[in-house]
């Protein structure tokens, strides 16, 4: 799920206008922005072509929209807050324009349901995740002068048939959901009550879209789940096969059907779960070049006590026995980590184990965030959110000290080698640059080519700071 970096998780990130070009003058146009996980700017891309197929177009400039949609996140509170801020500028547009249709979809349609209504009078549509086939008709019920709700869990809904509409795209990267929704219960996540049971998708529809992506000149595909290495197909939660007919596929074997597509399209996935993230899923990432030697693996904290107060299912010697296993089957792997500062009755020792812990698996990037007490997690009913603020606060900045220091000696490492890079596109700071990533995810800047948007292109590192790699091109 995903954060206001541009490395894997967006959350908290400005939510971003997406556009589909060449929208008819005539037809009516829906602006989306997307805040939160990878999984939500996903969902976008399939809110966009579920509402294509009703004949709305969509529009970068909600002055010029019909339908304004925000697809929200519930994560913390600041994420919900940053939802709130934002509605305040939609709220001149639909006074003077009343016909104007404000929808909030996502996580906090989820979380809140009629309650939205209620306390932001200019919100006409609530729509939870897995309600966005319902999009439509709901419109349709809010032009006939009502307002509309439907947050409906679903224990089935993938959206397998979507053929989702890439939005914002560069052309080269996009993401592909494989599974919705969360079983785990951490116990300060919203997550499962957001977005429900979790549940995969059909195998062959997500070869097929990867397929799709890669005849369409896309060159890499991220697999998206809350707990990717809970993937199963035709395998029921109790582990019993399903349809004895039909092959069973977990998600090592899920990943080895995307990498076989092409070896020139890059796989990456996101979340796996420490509990849960077996060998094989390793054996299979060291079997295939294309599988990007790049792991996320969410700790929350060092401390065994305090993870078994989390319900993560793990202890930290587990932890780091899973990333024992990390640096053995794929030495050349990068690492990266969540971790949550002040969790309930967390102590001055509790807080150093993450610290070492930290240091001891030497992780390349890290997200961190304080803990955000959120209503109806278990937490929330349990424990005491007893830490103080300016605790958490300085436990953060010790996490993200700590963090840049070694996300900078990996870089450094770096220097004089040569990478191989996917480029993206021109970089951010200048449009005289170029970039785009080696397999373990670090961004690499250098100076403009020829060579277009999906190309790989060797690239010798000359340069670093703790974000970013610089370096020159060396060959095709
Ligand atoms: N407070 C702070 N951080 C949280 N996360 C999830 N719930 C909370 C919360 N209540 C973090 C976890 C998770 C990431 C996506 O967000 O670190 O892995
Ligand atoms: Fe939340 Fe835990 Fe599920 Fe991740 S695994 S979405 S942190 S409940």
């Amino acid at each position: 799920m995903e954060k206001m970096t541009d490395k894997t998780i967006l959350e908290e990130r400005q939510g971003e206008a997406t556009l589909l070009a060449n929208s008819s003058e005539s037809e009516r146009k829906i602006y989306i922005e997307s805040y939160g996980c990878q999984m939500n700017f996903s969902d976008s891309e399939i809110v966009a072509s579920i509402l294509d197929k009703s004949g709305f177009g969509t529009t970068r400039n909600h002055e010029e929209a019909d339908v304004i949609l925000l697809n929200t996140c519930s994560i913390r509170e600041k994420a919900e807050q940053t939802v709130r801020n934002r509605l305040n500028a939609f709220r001149k547009q639909k006074s003077n324009n009343s016909n104007v249709v404000v929808g909030i979809l996502g996580c906090m349609a989820e979380r809140m349901k009629h309650t939205l209504l209620e306390e932001e009078k200019l919100v006409d549509l609530v729509v939870g995740p897995d309600a966005y086939r319902d999009l439509p008709s709901l419109i349709e019920e809010v032009d006939s002068g009502q307002k509309a709700v439907n947050v409906l869990l679903s224990r089935d809904e993938t959206y397998a048939d979507i053929n989702p509409i890439r939005l914002g795209s560069n052309g080269v990267s996009a993401f592909i959901s494989i599974m919705r929704g969360c079983d785990n219960m951490c116990s300060f996540c919203v997550v499962p009550f957001t977005r429900g049971r979790e549940r995969s998708r059909n195998p062959m529809s997500i070869v097929a879209e990867a397929k799709e992506l890669f005849e369409n000149g896309y060159r890499e595909v991220t697999l998206l789940g809350q707990n990717v290495d809970s993937y199963k197909w035709n395998i029921n939660r109790k582990g019993e096969v399903e349809n004895e007919n039909e092959p069973t596929v977990n998600f090592a074997q899920l990943m080895e059907m995307v990498a076989q597509v092409s070896p020139e399209l890059r796989i990456r996935f996101s979340t796996s779960h420490p509990k849960d993230m077996t060998d094989e899923v390793l054996h299979t990432m060291a079997r295939h070049d294309n599988i990007c030697k790049y792991i996320h693996l969410p700790v929350q904290s060092g401390n065994s006590e305090i993870l078994k107060k989390m319900n993560r299912g793990y202890t930290r010697e587990w932890y780091l026995d899973r990333i024992k296993a990390i640096k053995t089957i794929l030495p050349e792997c990068a690492i990266s980590t969540d971790i949550i500062c002040g969790f309930c009755s967390e102590n001055e020792d509790q807080h150093a184990d993450t610290l070492s812990l930290m240091k001891e698996v030497n992780y390349d990037f890290a997200y961190h965030f304080f803990y955000s007490e959120r209503p109806k997690t278990l937490a929330e009913r349990k424990y005491e959110d007893d830490v103080p603020e300016e605790v958490k606060k300085r436990r953060l900045k010790e996490v993200t000290e700590l963090q840049r220091a070694c996300s900078l000696e990996h870089h450094k490492k770096y220097i004089g080698t040569i990478q191989s890079i996917l480029i993206e596109g021109p970089s951010r700071k200048s449009v005289e640059q170029q970039c785009g990533r080696n397999t373990q995810n670090a961004m690499v800047v250098f100076d403009k080519t020829d060579y277009p948007a999906g190309q790989y292109i060797d690239v010798l590192i000359e340069d670093c700071t703790a974000a970013t790699l610089f370096g020159k091109v060396v060959s095709k």
